[in-house]
């Protein structure tokens, strides 16, 4: 597609959001907080708390907000820092729920028909999932527009979900005329954590909604738990290979590489050549004394604020006003843009 229209010229800006349901893992960790906490360096991030997201499917209403705070202590545990960046539960702001609507009005069906995640977690009776959970991506798409925000960085799983924004934003601004006034978010997926499998299997994401407990290690186990998982974890039987050509048909070794990879910022091709040969034997322990050395202060720096929420209640306070700073005057020209009435 030719396009001659003028650009979004604002300042570039960082969103980004992760559900309060169910314990975050390895896969959220790698795959997402290790890159928000690198951009605090170079960018003004936004870290929201996606319970709105959550609601699209039941939540048991003291779970949700336990799990709210809980996530909000991964966040910092991580190494976002509430003064640097905006941390805030979603349902604080009003505009989320308002840049929804309107993009519920801009987005078209076959787009949203399209995503495989609503298929996904739709299942065979889709008939009888929510509504928002079919427009959960719009929500999506409105988390991120409502503070114009650039680059999202997340795993490779919300790749589509990060099209359908492109897509609403251009459409939006499309619709009313108004060239570059959303910009095209860009998604920031990268590194050998983007995509993290199960530990039982090789070919299926390491996912919070697995049923078996040793397909995932959580932010919240202890060095212990960690190590029987790697110990349990599958693998084959032919010794570690050289090169990454030889990770091809070998998911679940290619996955624990990849794991070793993200967890020591080294590449794969550079751990192979340090694991070449060897058995799982030798390779194993050594990952579980990593992941359980990088884990562990997150894991400790977790409980320590879960037993002290004043601390995190603070900053998603603090948080939920300076975003709502941000968001309700780009709302007030969205509603221009739009034509509604105002006396
Ligand atoms: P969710 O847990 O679905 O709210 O996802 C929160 C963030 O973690 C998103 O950016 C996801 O893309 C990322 N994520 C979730 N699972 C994985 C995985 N297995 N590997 C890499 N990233 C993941
Ligand atoms: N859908 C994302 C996930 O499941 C969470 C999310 C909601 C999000 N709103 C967002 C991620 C905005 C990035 C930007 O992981």
């Amino acid at each position: 597609m030719t396009d001659n229209t003028p650009a979004y010229s604002g300042p570039e800006r960082v969103f980004s959001g992760m559900q309060p349901s169910g314990d975050l893992h390895l896969g959220n960790y790698l795959g997402a907080l290790i890159n928000w906490v690198g951009l605090q360096d170079t960018h003004d991030c936004i870290y929201c708390v996606v319970d709105l997201h959550a609601i699209t499917v039941p939540q048991d209403p003291e779970t949700l907000a336990r799990q709210t705070r809980e996530i909000a202590a991964a966040y910092l545990a991580s190494g976002v820092d509430p003064e640097r960046s905006i941390v805030f539960a979603q349902s604080s702001v009003p505009a989320h729920f308002e840049l929804a609507w309107y993009f519920n009005c801009t987005a078209r069906m076959g787009w949203v028909e399209r995503m495989t995640q609503f298929k996904d977690k739709a299942g065979k009776d889709a008939e009888r999932a929510s509504v928002g959970l079919f427009t959960y991506p719009v929500l999506q798409a409105a988390d991120i527009l409502a503070y114009k925000a650039t680059h999202v960085p997340v795993g490779e799983d919300q790749k589509q979900h990060l099209e359908l924004s492109r897509d609403v934003a251009d459409r939006f601004n499309r619709d009313f005329d108004r060239p570059g006034f959303f910009p095209l978010p860009e998604p920031i997926i990268q590194g050998p954590g983007a995509r993290i499998m199960s530990l039982k299997d090789g070919t299926k994401k390491m996912s919070k909604s697995d049923p078996s407990e040793l397909s995932r290690i959580n932010l919240i186990d202890d060095a212990d738990t960690i190590a029987k998982k790697i110990r349990k974890a599958r693998t084959d039987t032919d010794p570690i290979p050289g090169t990454e050509e030889g990770l091809e048909g070998r998911p679940e070794v290619d996955n624990l590489v990849g794991i070793f990879a993200a967890l020591s910022g080294r590449s794969k091709s550079d751990i192979l050549s340090e694991f070449e040969g060897q058995g799982f034997g030798a390779f194993k322990p050594a990952l579980a004394e990593l992941a359980v050395e990088s884990l562990g202060p997150v894991t400790n720096e977790m409980r320590r604020l879960m037993n002290d929420p004043a601390e995190i209640d603070r900053a998603l306070e603090s948080g939920a006003e300076r975003a709502r700073a941000i968001s309700e005057p780009i709302m007030d020209e969205v509603r221009q843009v739009i034509g509604f009435w105002r006396p």
